[in-house]
């Protein structure tokens, strides 16, 4: 496995590699990697010939009261784990080498970015589209893998390479979950044991509204408030939101008629987490 911190380096190698016909993979993450962030290097691999993980703490889309200083970093880690599982390249750069002293161009995000995170966390998906789009021009790749755990982020890359035809395909990949359903988050290793338990009332609130749907339930408005009633049973400590939301556009929909997905954003102690689940009515 070769570590890359130098930008013309991880172009001209990938640039190679590519040139010789070889379908290239890639994983965009900020570290501290988790079985999820695995679970996509590893499918990467499978489906491609290499497979490229790139490790980079992004600041632009951190907030000034967020956790950037604290985000966890565990690179010796990550090495380790990628390594093992048969990752071909990492690329580590360094932050002064993506954004230099004179950096002054973002991306504008797209409409789905409006709502939800783009909402509560200004300048989020102006930052996420910002790098990811840095890192599409570094490496040169034909498929990238995502979490769905970050629906909307999904959602935000899928829109933007559209838009700005960008020849890269965006493959979304399940969430991967603890035995328990807690959804893998770097963020996770914040919890308490105590904050560890009420997390899971996210878990539990995605499943109640599974289970309305299900059940044929479709007037949005009571699955949300059963999804609430679930959170505060928890308790967890801050709702930002828990929607159902249509599934392209994120905008919020009155009836689940069809394809939906339900999302949750809340504070448990100082930890802000994130989940969202697929909802699909009986046919
Ligand atoms: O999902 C993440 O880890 C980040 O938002 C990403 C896509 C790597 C961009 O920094």
């Amino acid at each position: 496995m070769k570590v890359i911190h130098d930008l013309n380096e991880i172009f001209a190698q990938i640039d190679f590699v590519r040139r010789d016909g070889k379908k290239i993979g890639l994983v965009p993450t900020m570290g501290a990697l988790h079985a999820g962030h695995l679970s996509l290097a590893s499918k990467a691999k499978q489906e491609c010939d290499i497979a490229v993980t790139t490790i980079f703490v992004n600041p632009t889309q951190f907030g000034p009261n967020e956790d950037l200083a604290k985000y966890p970093r565990t690179l010796e880690q990550d090495l380790d784990s990628l390594a093992k599982m048969g990752c071909d390249y990492v690329f580590v750069p360094a932050s002064d080498r993506v954004y230099s002293p004179t950096h002054s161009t973002f991306v504008t995000p797209p409409r789905v970015a409006t709502r939800w995170e783009g909402a509560i966390r200004p300048g989020h998906y102006q930052g996420v589209a910002t790098i990811v789009l840095k890192l599409f021009q570094l490496i040169p790749a034909h498929v990238a893998y995502f979490g769905l755990k970050d629906y909307q982020q999904v959602r935000v890359i899928q829109s933007m390479v559209d838009d700005l035809n960008i020849p890269i395909r965006i493959e979304p990949c399940e969430t991967v979950r603890e035995a328990d359903g807690l959804a893998m988050s770097s963020r996770n290793r914040y919890l308490s044991p105590d904050e560890r338990q009420r997390a899971l009332g996210l878990w539990n609130a995605l499943s109640a509204a599974h289970g309305m749907v299900h059940a044929g339930q479709c007037d949005v408005a009571g699955i949300e408030s059963a999804m609430k009633s679930q959170l505060e049973k928890a308790p967890v400590d801050r709702i930002d939101y828990a929607a159902v939301v249509h599934p392209e556009t994120m905008e919020p929909i009155e009836r689940v008629d069809d394809l939906a997905v339900a999302i949750i954003a809340a504070r448990v102690g100082n930890t802000r987490l994130i989940d969202n689940r697929i909802l699909l009515p009986p046919s």
